[in-house]
């Protein structure tokens, strides 16, 4: 499979359109073969061709920013869900990176008005270039901003008045092995979360809260390990209500959702 989307990108047809190639040589065919040694070195896919798919979008990604996962367009649908009947939600993605989330939500959900936030000075940049082109491309554009989705001030202006926070922030507990693509290209900062892999998630719980309107959703991504772990973080927390975990489409628990509680006050 990747050396079929390395050959189509490299000879620039589509994976169908090599069904129709005799022969590649010369520059095509040494390009190819570079391509294909890297991949062998563990170069990620994305990173050679440029190009990571995420539900309905095709996103930029490459060094310094996280490649986005099949496994997270399931938190998106129940983003989406959530949001259904809302004609303008309010919406906020913390740790953006190529923008995966926060632009699937403003493509699919056309009244959306949407946040982004991305600490990473690197990263951010790709947010920006995606955010862009979906903008040129007719979506509702979304704001990206530099942020720590931990900091008490961040956002001050939606306090109390966002309809859902989502996030898929670092969870990999310190010390993990981790696949060479993953360990040695995606940004430290999207991957290590501490001893159990949530101490950024403990951070983020209090500018969820304090965002959040009564009502307001909450969703994370998690590790597999981590579907009883991340629910009791948020019961811990106190002030939310309907606190599930759900499973992906491998049967994997990959996601945590809440509902903020009316009266709880923010954090
Ligand atoms: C696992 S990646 C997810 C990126 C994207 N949302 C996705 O699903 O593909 C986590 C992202 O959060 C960013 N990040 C890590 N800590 C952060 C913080 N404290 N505040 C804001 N962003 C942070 C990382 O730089 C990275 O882009």
């Amino acid at each position: 499979m990747d050396a079929e989307l390395l050959l189509a990108h490299a000879t620039g047809r589509t994976r169908a359109g090599l069904l129709v190639l005799d022969t590649v040589d010369g520059p095509v065919a040494e390009r190819f073969t570079d391509l294909v040694e890297q991949r062998a070195d563990r170069v990620p896919l994305q990173h050679l061709t440029g190009r990571a798919p995420f539900r309905y979008l095709e996103l930029a990604v490459g060094p310094g920013v996280f490649v986005p996962r099949p496994e997270t367009e399931q938190i998106v649908e129940w983003c989406l869900a959530r949001l259904t009947g809302v004609a303008e939600p309010v919406v906020v993605d913390l740790g953006t990176g190529s923008g995966a989330i926060a632009l699937s939500i403003a493509h699919e959900h056309p009244g959306a008005r949407v946040t982004a936030i991305e600490r990473d000075a690197d990263a951010i940049e790709w947010t920006r270039v995606n955010a862009a082109a979906r903008a040129a491309a007719g979506d509702r554009p979304v704001e990206v901003l530099g942020g720590d989705m931990t900091d008490p001030g961040l956002l001050r202006a939606l306090d109390g008045r966002v309809d859902l926070v989502v996030s898929n922030p670092p969870y990999v507990p310190d010390g993990a092995r981790l696949p060479r693509e993953v360990a040695d290209h995606d940004p430290p900062l999207a991957l290590w979360g501490g001893p159990d892999g949530l101490d950024v998630v403990r951070g983020l719980l209090g500018t969820a809260a304090r965002l959040l309107r009564p009502g307001g959703a909450l969703g994370i991504e998690h590790a597999d390990q981590q579907g009883t772990a991340l629910p009791a973080v948020v019961r811990a927390h106190g002030g939310w209500a309907d606190v599930a975990d759900h499973v992906d489409l491998a049967g994997r628990p990959r996601y945590t959702t809440a509902t903020r509680v009316a009266g709880a006050g923010g954090d």
